[in-house]
């Protein structure tokens, strides 16, 4: 799995240049470095390239970023979306002045709206959806023509969910909005140090009991959120000020109250909460403090997956500390640390959105560069600020993350009014849908297939794409409207290797 990564990152060639190059002259260095220039180094020793502007009226927008390793050649991938039209320059910048940094073979090509959303429908047939086929046969096993055959989605297998607090217990209303549309679900606070140890030696889940007692009643599955947090400013208030051998002793405790309590009840769990942008347990315990709190979870816990969790690594170009590359380093200090040998890892991306336009394409190149490990990937808590497009930007991340063929669920950390979620907001306080909540609805409606009804031709077979999830299937006989119905699941077990085939085998015909 790792070798498909590191090849993936160190290249003996470098690939073609990806759509011939697209817009870029010269793309190959075919014709030396025509069109191409040399910035010096005098303007990067300022620093004005970091982030803010390179020129006075030019912008800087980060793209993309790699970790080059030395000997071979590395896949830089990244976008941008340009609100402005006017020559732009392509700039690659090199932390490292001391070595040369080679480029070749670049690409860069436009993609319109259009083109965009047709490739993200393209991909999502192919990794949400199969193609069915119903092999309808009767007496001696001859195939039965002109037979009705209506498909109803019962569920759909893709976990989309949302967040939920602890309002959920004490308003019906709450429940319900809830229960009536997610089976997927994550404590935004609930289940977190600072919540069950307010005190030292005080532990007290009574909240978080309850809230996975509601999630089960309702056949809701739950990520633990989280046992730690690398964020010095988010521990328990005890906890800040603890000598390292008290932490130590505290945090033992804290991961075996925690997982032990959970273990088995829960689909994932978020082990070192931000451990890219914070390093309150390594400066206290050392650089393998994450590494050593995902092999205790793991011992513990060893059936659930266990995830990186980060903000800014999809909906950011600028926060350089969680970009994809830095993300699969920490990723594989964690894995190749002993005692993480076998562990089901995962990789959580937040998805906290500005108010602005979401730049898609640089949010794609993320997942594709996270993708490329083979690990799955979640959105654990996405929304998005408001703003005056707010629920369209909402969509269009959703739709992005859906589409992603390395996305395996999606967590929405959005909610009703009446429970405090003020970020996105899906319901008003009454529960009616804000527009927010319309596109929730809309795309949950989306994401199923609707009630097909098809017919049988002359060799029994009736085809018919669908999502995954369980279904039934009403199946009737043109001449005496005898009916059989069948449940069956759609897994894509068969990843596109032709139809799957679903035998039903009428009775009487
Ligand atoms: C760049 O890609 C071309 C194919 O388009 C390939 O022939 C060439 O070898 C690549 N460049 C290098 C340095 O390998
Ligand atoms: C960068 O450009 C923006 C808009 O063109 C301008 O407002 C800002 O002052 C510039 N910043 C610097 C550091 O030059
Ligand atoms: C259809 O079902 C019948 C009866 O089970 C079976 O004999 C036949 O091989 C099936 N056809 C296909 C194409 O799977
Ligand atoms: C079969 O399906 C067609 C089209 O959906 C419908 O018009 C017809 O009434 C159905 N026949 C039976 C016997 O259910
Ligand atoms: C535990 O928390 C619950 C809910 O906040 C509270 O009602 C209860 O009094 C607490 N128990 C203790 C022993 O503090
Ligand atoms: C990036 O990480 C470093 C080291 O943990 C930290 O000092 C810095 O504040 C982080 N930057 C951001 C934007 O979070
Ligand atoms: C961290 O763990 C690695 C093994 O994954 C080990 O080689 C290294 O010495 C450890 N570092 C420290 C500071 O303990
Ligand atoms: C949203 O809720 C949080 C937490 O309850 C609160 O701190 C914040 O001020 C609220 N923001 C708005 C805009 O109401
Ligand atoms: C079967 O159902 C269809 C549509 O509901 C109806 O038009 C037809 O008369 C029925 N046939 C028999 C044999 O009952």
């Amino acid at each position: 799995m790792w070798a498909i990564y590191s090849c993936f990152l160190c290249l003996e060639k470098p690939h073609k240049p990806h759509h011939g190059g697209g817009l870029i002259f010269n793309p190959e260095f075919k014709h030396d470095i025509e069109g191409w220039t040399l910035f010096g180094h005098g303007a990067m020793k300022e620093g004005r390239s970091q982030d803010g502007n390179r020129t006075a009226e030019g912008k800087l927008i980060r793209g993309g970023m790699a970790i080059a390793k030395h000997g071979c050649w590395s896949l830089l991938k990244g976008g941008m979306v340009a609100r402005f039209s006017g020559p732009v320059e392509i700039l690659f910048e090199c932390k490292n002045t001391k070595v040369d940094t080679w480029v070749d073979n670049v690409s860069l090509q436009q993609f319109t709206h259009e083109e965009w959303r047709s490739h993200q429908q393209k991909s999502l047939n192919k990794v949400r959806k199969t193609d069915m086929r119903f092999n309808v046969t009767c007496n001696n096993n001859t195939p039965l023509k002109g037979a009705n055959v209506t498909i109803k989605q019962i569920t759909s297998s893709f976990p989309f969910g949302c967040g939920i607090n602890h309002h959920i217990l004490t308003s019906e209303a709450y429940q319900n909005w809830f229960a009536s549309r997610f089976k997927f679900a994550t404590f935004t606070n609930e289940m977190k140090w600072y919540s069950t140890e307010r005190a030292e030696d005080k532990e007290n889940y009574t909240i978080s009991d309850s809230m996975l007692r509601f999630a089960k009643e309702n056949g809701i599955a739950v990520r633990g959120h989280n046992i730690f947090w690398d964020n010095p400013k988010q521990q328990p208030s005890w906890v800040k000020s603890l000598s390292r051998r008290a932490l130590q002793k505290a945090a033992a405790k804290r991961i075996n109250s925690v997982v032990k309590r959970y273990s088995g009840k829960l689909i994932a769990w978020d082990v070192m909460n931000e451990n890219l942008h914070f390093r309150f347990y390594e400066e206290k315990l050392g650089e393998n403090a994450s590494a050593e709190y995902y092999a205790e979870a793991y011992q513990l816990d060893p059936r659930t997956r266990m995830f990186m969790n980060e903000y800014n690594t999809i909906e950011n170009t600028r926060d350089v500390n969680a970009t994809a590359v830095n993300y699969v380093k920490k990723l594989e200090q964690i894995l190749s640390y002993p005692g993480n040998k076998g562990m089901l890892a995962g990789i959580g991306v937040q998805g906290h959105f500005g108010p602005g336009h979401p730049n898609l394409v640089y949010m794609r190149s993320a997942l594709d560069i996270l993708g490329s490990t083979g690990l799955p990937i979640w959105l654990t808590e996405v929304d998005v600020e408001r703003g005056p497009n707010q629920e369209l930007f909402f969509e269009e991340i959703l739709r992005e993350g859906y589409s992603h063929p390395a996305v395996e669920g999606i967590i929405i950390f959005a909610g009703p009014e009446a429970a405090g979620f003020n970020v996105t907001t899906l319901a008003a306080t009454d529960f009616k849908n804000t527009p927010a909540g319309d596109v929730v609805d809309k795309l949950m409606q989306n994401w199923k297939t609707g009630t097909k009804e098809i017919t049988t031709d002359t060799k029994g077979f009736a085809e018919v794409s669908l999502f995954h999830g369980d279904y039934n299937v009403i199946v009737t006989v043109p001449k005496t409207n005898d009916t059989t119905t069948v449940g069956f699941t759609v897994t894509g077990d068969n990843k596109g290797a032709g139809p799957e085939v679903f035998d039903i085998h009428m009775a009487s015909c």
